[in-house]
């Protein structure tokens, strides 16, 4: 099975978690717009739905999803979002897609929250993937610097990068920029997510920890639901 398909099977699996009238995070990336199509695919009456990014906002309100924010409804039933890594107690890398700071939020204003991921994002220990930190535009090299000087105690020694692509710096749906610190292994993960949160400068980082309440995984045999 390709990993498009485990994706899909994740996500269409998550979508059958959703009851009617349930006000529902709706993740970012490629995964989480599996899970998008196949609720969308339900019709499931009453349903309320907060995007993460602008992307999953149009291809939600594209398929007639009800949209709100969560300043209509502070609190949520339930999220369902992909991950770049899903490692031990389901202690998660997002941002791939730079909407880590939304999702974040949408998570923490959940009851429960589902991540889906394709069968290669299951790790043993964090880190192959690069870090996203997500850091105020304003003065970001020196913010740069200082993530280096907090890496470096990590025993970290690659400096963050600032995210680009082909018309120059990545930009959040908020304004933001992104630095992708490549961490190897992250041995400590809650202790690194906090040194990165003290960093004035710095809006918020990729690790989710403590968040993720059940993890469903497509493989080549169906899914596999695994908890922390
Ligand atoms: C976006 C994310 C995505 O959930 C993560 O990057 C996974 O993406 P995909 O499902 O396309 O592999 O965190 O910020």
């Amino acid at each position: 099975m390709s990993a498009d398909d485990q994706k899909r099977i994740a996500g269409e699996a998550a979508a059958l978690r959703v009851e009617a009238g349930m006000k529902v995070g709706l993740g970012t990336g490629s995964t989480a717009a599996w899970f998008v199509r196949a609720l969308a695919a339900r019709n499931l009456p009453d349903l309320r739905c907060v995007p993460t990014s602008e992307a999953t906002a149009d291809l939600a309100r594209e398929l007639g999803l009800t949209l709100a924010t969560l300043e209509d409804t502070p609190r949520l039933d339930l999220t369902v979002d992909g991950a770049d890594e899903v490692g031990p107690g389901l202690a998660l890398i997002k941002g791939g897609g730079a909407a880590l700071l939304r999702e974040k939020l949408v998570w923490e204003a959940s009851d429960r929250c589902i991540v889906i991921a394709d069968a290669a994002k299951v790790v043993k220990t964090l880190g192959a993937f690069p870090l996203p930190i997500e850091v105020v535009a304003f003065g970001h090299k020196t913010t740069g610097n200082r993530i280096a000087d907090v890496l470096a105690d990590h025993d970290i020694t690659m400096p963050a990068r600032v995210r680009t692509a082909e018309r120059g710096l990545v930009r959040t749906d908020g304004g933001n920029l992104i630095y992708d610190a490549r961490c190897g292994a992250i041995t400590d993960p809650s202790r690194l997510a906090d040194d990165l949160k003290l960093i004035t400068g710095v809006v918020e980082h990729g690790l989710f920890l403590d968040l993720a309440d059940e993890a469903i995984i497509g493989t080549d045999d169906g899914v596999e639901v695994l908890v922390p």
